[in-house]
């Protein structure tokens, strides 16, 4: 039997409303990846932000190398040796890497003045022990791809030198090849002795990297396994509760693709991308695919009016937009749901409600600007119940839900101003398996109501499964252009990367 490490018992911990977690346990080994599954809002972020002393219990023990323990705050469990790389990252956009990485504890000299130099040194060291030196310690976070700042946000966390690391979500923003890369680093953890507690709704990766697993369903602990005897229907019917068959099911044949009637013409905005040439049918989902950096969210939100482009045109039902600002691309009928949830999507601090009417305010208002309360309240409930929010009502904060029934409601936003063109950035980012399948099943419904789906993802089976074209991006430029049948992993990678293989290449 190999030693543990720390051990929780019995954990107990209620919110208004909400049994978070009902006297669950939970044994980490020393030097093993320990993984924790569960749906959106099982509880798994509440259980990590106990034993990272932000929340504290309201029963039960944890217990740290046999002593029990109880953590006023962060800084106290950081320690005695436990580090947490957050859901929701927790980042400030106008510092700088370094400064990130060492929030609270940076190197003083005199009169407590920062000693940037040595903050500087340091943060170079560790960029280079995971072989990041393309990152600069001076870049402000904010200017960083999501996918960086996950990684800076990683890198936080290491610099305490912990002996348990918790990663909550790490993958979310990551492509493969990012993934790749921190499994790698967290071999090098683990090899190192540090002991794992590892989150993730991506169930492959359990296989890939998980010694052991513990599933969680409704606050309450369902069972232990270890990862090399079971596969991945244990795992979703003991999180869920059921099976789910299909996930991403299937275009009815009744429900056949229509015109052309979206088209983006020589788009090109220096030095995001160029010379983009793309168009979608009536009820057409057309994937994006490529690498992070490919221009994708970019050329995303120019459709969208946020970023206008310097040139090119695009065109709705035959008519040219011209889109200064995003108020009047809603206006055209497109909306876009945003990666950046909790920078750009969402009001965190606002209800449910608020949140769910925000793009389209104007239609629970009067003439004199009264905002109609009842038809609100009406139409938040309904949106509730049809995206399948789980929350005990709709006056409850943003703030309060788990990470995945906030992805819900951003979808439910979007849905919301009935669109004729629908971008949607990573739409299921943080989402469960049950709730995968519900936001599949309703992006084709909205399809087969003549909506165009504009598909933005880094999760390469969900651009396959439902995509009904594919484009990929590499560098700005649209590099190749799929149909369904032919829309393979390996061609999409090696579009994606460049590699020649003999496809339809545009724009080249
Ligand atoms: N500060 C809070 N106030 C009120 N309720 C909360 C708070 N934090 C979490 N909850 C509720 O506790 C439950 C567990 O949430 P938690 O974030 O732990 O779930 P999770 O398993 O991490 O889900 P996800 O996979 O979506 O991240 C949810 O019902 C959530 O809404
Ligand atoms: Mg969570």
């Amino acid at each position: 039997m190999a030693e543990v490490i720390l051990e929780v018992r019995n954990i107990t911990k209620t919110f208004p409303g909400v049994k978070a977690l009902d006297e669950v346990n939970f044994t980490l080994e020393k030097g093993t990846v320990h993984a924790l599954v569960g749906e959106n809002g099982a509880g798994k972020s509440t259980l990590m932000m106990i034993l990272g002393g932000v929340y504290s219990q309201d029963s039960g023990d944890i217990l740290l190398e046999g002593t029990p323990v109880r953590f006023e705050s962060a800084y106290e469990a950081n320690r005695n040796g436990i580090s947490v790389v957050y859901q929701e990252l927790s980042l400030v956009s106008t510092l700088s890497v370094a400064g990130n990485i060492f929030a609270n504890r940076q190197p003083t000299r005199g009169f407590n003045l920062i000693n940037w130099d040595i903050l500087h040194k340091r943060t170079t060291g560790i960029l280079s022990r995971f072989e990041l030196e393309d990152i600069s310690p001076r870049t402000p976070v904010g200017d960083l791809t999501m996918a960086k700042r996950q990684v800076v946000e990683i890198l936080k966390a290491m610099s305490v030198n912990p002996r348990i690391l918790i990663f909550d979500e790490p993958t979310s923003s990551l492509t493969d090849i990012e993934t790749k890369e921190l499994f790698q680093n967290i071999r090098i953890l683990q090899n190192e002795g540090i002991s794992i507690i590892y989150i993730s709704h991506h169930l492959q990766e359990i296989f890939e990297i998980a010694d052991t697993v513990t599933i969680l369903r409704d606050g309450k602990h369902v069972c232990d396994a270890d990862v090399a005897t079971i596969d991945e229907d244990f795992l979703i019917s003991n999180m869920v509760g059921r099976q789910i068959g299909n996930m991403y099911g299937e275009r009815e044949p009744s429900e056949t693709v229509g015109n052309t009637f979206f088209e983006v013409k020589n788009l090109s905005r220096d030095p995001d991308f160029e010379d983009v040439n793309f168009h979608i049918r009536q009820g057409e989902i057309v994937g994006f695919s490529g690498l992070i950096g490919a221009g994708r969210t970019e050329l995303g939100r120019a459709v969208f009016g946020a970023e206008p482009a310097d040139s090119g045109s695009i065109l709705l039902d035959g008519k040219e937009l011209v889109l200064r600002d995003t108020k009047q691309a809603i206006q055209a009928g497109i909306g876009y749901l945003t990666e950046d949830r909790k920078e750009q999507g969402l009001y965190l601090t606002f209800d449910i409600k608020s949140n769910l009417v925000s793009n389209h305010l104007k239609e629970f208002s009067s003439g004199q600007g009264f905002l109609k309360r009842k038809q609100i309240e009406n139409f938040a409930e309904k949106q509730v119940k049809e995206f399948n929010i789980i929350t005990p009502g709709i006056s409850q904060l943003l703030n309060n839900l788990s990470g995945g029934n906030q992805q819900k409601v951003l979808v439910a936003c979007w849905f919301g101003i009935g669109p004729k063109i629908l971008i949607v950035d990573e739409p299921t980012r943080g989402v469960d398996v049950g709730a995968k399948s519900d936001i599949y099943k309703l992006l084709r419904k909205l399809a087969s109501e003549g909506v165009g789906i504009m598909l933005i993802s880094s999760d390469l089976p969900e651009i396959i499964g439902i995509s009904d074209r594919v484009y990929v991006m590499r560098e700005g430029k649209i590099a190749g252009e799929l149909e369904k049948k032919d829309a393979t992993e390996e061609r999409i990678i090696s579009l994606a990367a460049g590699v020649h293989s003999g496809e339809k290449e545009l724009n080249t």
